[in-house]
């Protein structure tokens, strides 16, 4: 499919008003996303883990308007209270995916949009937020459309959720979420997200992820900033490549059930995330000394107990500790027994792979 795809259908009925409400996930990714060309187009390919805890709920009232408005038309309410200071960024992405969705300026539209996890915990809720926005809007063009197939909504709901954040793109549908064209993926896609098309092995079923808050300030480098930095940047085209490499190998590691080579991918990328930030010019850590504590605290419990416990990390300092269904219980243990005393206030946020995004009404 081409971006061309995605315009405008021919819109066959009248909607005068409604409202559809979305829960969707946030995911963290296992083989990273970090760099990009025009457009919200990813420099490599990535896949996630959809999280099923870290979840944005969004109701969209639409009421159509007499004339067409200038300016897009609408009211953010945020856990209950108006936020003005939040608008510029969906007045942003709706600007961006006006060309797709042609019928923005003709509705006034109410969101209202909560969080699942709090709101300052460092964790990014993009991903979550403009997925659940963009089912939505994609909820009113099936109304206008006569017939929408069910593969044609979620594509277009990726595609346009990736143009408000790209890893928001990998929220939309499935465990396991592929985005970005690599060569041994079928169906895979720079434009939207795909479910992962292949096996996976029971050991990758109901794994677990708690994320452990260490630092919960606000974003030291935003994303955009450090998508940015890997323009120019000394290790970039390695980097995109080992990103593919990494990708094949999960392939077989998700057959298999490899959970010794799926420690090693998915750590390796974490450091080399953090190491692109570091090597960059301007450069950043992101770690903070209690990230570094954790980090060492994992390896010593998986070399002691033979755990196939292992962390990952997003471009900021909390860690995602990751373990299979069947070691909850000793992992839960050492996470509350060693871990959580390098989390601020003790706040970590259990978490565990779902399904995708979910319609709450209609
Ligand atoms: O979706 P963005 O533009 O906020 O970028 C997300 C980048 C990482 O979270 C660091 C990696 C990823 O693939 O999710």
């Amino acid at each position: 499919m081409t971006e061309n795809d995605f315009l405008p259908l021919a819109y066959t009925n009248t909607v005068e008003t409604g409202t559809a409400t979305y829960k969707s996930p946030s995911n963290i990714a296992l083989v990273k996303y970090w760099g990009k060309k025009e457009n919200q187009l990813p420099q490599n390919p990535s896949i996630s883990f959809t999280l099923d805890a870290c979840a944005t709920t969004t109701t969209v009232s639409f009421r159509k308007l007499e004339n067409k408005s200038v300016d897009f038309s609408f009211d953010l309410w945020f856990e209950g209270s108006q936020k003005e200071d939040f608008k510029p960024k969906i007045s942003t992405f709706l600007a961006r995916i006006e060309a797709y969705l042609p019928f923005l300026k003709e509705y006034h539209f109410k969101i209202e949009t909560s969080n699942s996890f709090p709101h300052s915990s460092g964790i990014a809720s993009s991903a979550s937020g403009m997925s659940a926005l963009a089912l939505c809007l994609m909820e009113l063009e099936r109304k206008l459309v006569s017939t929408m197939t069910a593969d044609f909504f979620t594509k277009k709901a990726s595609f346009l959720s990736r143009l408000g954040s790209g890893s928001a793109c990998r929220s939309i549908e499935g465990a396991i979420v592929q985005w970005g064209s690599h060569g041994k993926t079928q169906g895979s896609s720079d434009l939207y997200g795909i479910k992962y098309p292949y096996e996976v092995h029971d050991n990758f079923k109901n794994f677990h992820d708690t994320i452990l808050l260490v630092d919960k300030g606000q974003k030291q480098v935003s994303s955009t900033v450090g998508h940015n930095l890997m323009h120019n940047h000394p290790f970039a085209v390695e980097r995109f490549k080992q990103a593919h490499d990494n990708l094949d190998k999960l392939i077989t590691v998700f057959k298999t059930g490899d959970l010794n080579e799926f420690i090693k991918i998915v750590e390796s990328e974490a450091l080399t995330l953090h190491a692109m930030m570091m090597t960059s010019l301007p450069y950043f850590i992101l770690m903070k000394p209690n990230t570094l504590e954790i980090i060492n605290k994992i390896w010593a419990f998986r070399e002691k107990t033979g755990s196939n416990v292992c962390f990952t990390l997003d471009a900021g300092a909390n860690v995602h500790v990751l373990y299979p269904e069947n070691e909850k219980q000793e992992i839960y243990q050492f996470i509350t027994s060693e871990l959580l005393v390098y989390c601020e206030n003790q706040q970590y946020i259990c978490d565990r792979i779902g399904l995708g995004a979910r319609l709450m009404n209609n």
